[in-house]
């Protein structure tokens, strides 16, 4: 099986290809990434001599060099990462989310009818689902749920898995579709809300909680998120779409309360800062369809978790350490500096 992962140096799609290294041995795994401030080449070192590993600096936008890339792996499946992913930034700047998430997900299918492939997969977000009240825990996100998108974002995820699912009904394309709830874990990328409280209370620095805190996330590491990825590539039915999320609901200010805890760090730490437009409140998976149907269930527990990831950011300062001693710093002063 040789398989494209697009997107592979960034925060998910790298850990996906350490576990399919790792998996199925046989397999060849080509990381195409363009490299953007969120994909880091540094975090690919591990893999970078490996013999079944590739890696191509490319834009999926990019035609020319998506269909030359088809012409020499002659890929069997495709499991496409690559995306702008931060909600802030989509907030500051669409134009951008808009080209990759949906352009480069149409050139990346566009290829794959040229060529013929085994499986197309998209990797989606629940964000696609718009937001829950705080007041019914009764309610969850299922496949069913109607998209109502929130943030530019979100917006363009869901137009790229409306196309995903027009190239499947109109041309056939043997497609699949997965719609994760928050992920974290070793690699993610500091802009985010754990990665980023992690750094700052390492670093003794405010830690920004938008509006009150009470917006709820539903938490999953990023290795089941992997897993079911894998499975959904071999067991999954073509067409469909599966929720991947782990009944894992936090508030945003209890997490960051047991960061700082975690690393011995003061709550006084933490600052009420402006809250985000349109800011979700609440996100929350079903994911009755991929447990009954792939015997799908999450493996690790958050207290777990976090633990690993907040270890992990302790023993890889070197990684992160660059990352915001670089562009990011711009990228902080604008977001926070006046907030
Ligand atoms: P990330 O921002 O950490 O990584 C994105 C990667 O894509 C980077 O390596 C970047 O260089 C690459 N990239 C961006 N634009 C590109 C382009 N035009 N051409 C080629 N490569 C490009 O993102 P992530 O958190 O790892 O998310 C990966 C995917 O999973 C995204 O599609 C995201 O929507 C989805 N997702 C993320 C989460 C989450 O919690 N992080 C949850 C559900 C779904
Ligand atoms: P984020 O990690 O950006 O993921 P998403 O917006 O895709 O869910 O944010 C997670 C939650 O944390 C979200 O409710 C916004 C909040 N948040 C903060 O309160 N402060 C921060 O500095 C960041 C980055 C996020």
């Amino acid at each position: 099986m040789n398989i494209i992962v697009t997107g592979g140096a960034g925060f998910i799609g790298s850990n996906f290809i350490f576990h399919m290294l790792n998996k199925h041995p046989d397999y060849r795994i080509v990381c195409l990434d363009k490299l953007t401030y969120a994909g880091n080449l540094s975090t690919l070192a591990p893999v970078m001599d490996h013999p079944c590993f590739r890696f191509v600096k490319a834009d999926i936008c990019d035609r020319e060099a998506v269909y030359k890339l088809f012409e020499e792996e002659h890929p069997d499946m495709v499991v496409n990462f690559a995306a702008e992913s931060h909600v802030d930034r989509s907030i500051e700047n669409p134009e951008v989310f808009l080209r990759t998430n949906i352009l480069g997900t149409q050139v990346m299918m566009d290829a794959c009818r040229k060529y013929g492939i085994k499986r197309y997969h998209q990797v989606s977000t629940d964000e696609v689902y718009g937001d829950l009240p705080l007041d019914r825990p009764d309610l969850m996100f299922t496949e069913e749920t109607p998209i109502h998108t929130s943030s530019p974002y979100s917006a363009a995820k869901a137009s790229a898995d409306l196309m995903v699912q027009a190239y499947h009904r109109t041309f056939g394309l043997p497609v699949t579709i997965s719609r994760c709830s928050n992920n974290y874990g070793p690699y993610h990328f500091p802009e985010k809300l754990i990665p980023l409280m992690i750094a700052n209370a390492l670093n003794d620095k405010p830690l920004p909680v938008y509006g009150t805190g009470e917006n709820v996330r539903d938490w999953l590491y990023v290795e089941d998120h992997c897993k079911a990825i894998d499975l959904i590539l071999h067991k999954g039915r073509v067409g469909e779409v599966y929720n991947i999320g782990g009944h894992n609901e936090m508030k945003n200010i209890d997490i960051v309360k047991i960061i700082c805890k975690a690393l011995n760090k003061p709550e006084s730490l933490i600052t009420y800062v402006t809250d985000r437009k349109g800011h979700d409140m609440r996100y929350a998976i079903d994911p009755t369809k991929i447990h009954t149907e792939l015997g799908w269930l999450p493996e690790t527990k958050f207290v777990d978790g976090i633990q690993k990831t907040i270890q992990w950011y302790l023993d890889n300062k070197e990684w992160w350490e660059e990352i915001i001693n670089g562009e990011y710093q711009n990228y902080y002063k604008k977001m926070y500096g006046n907030r």
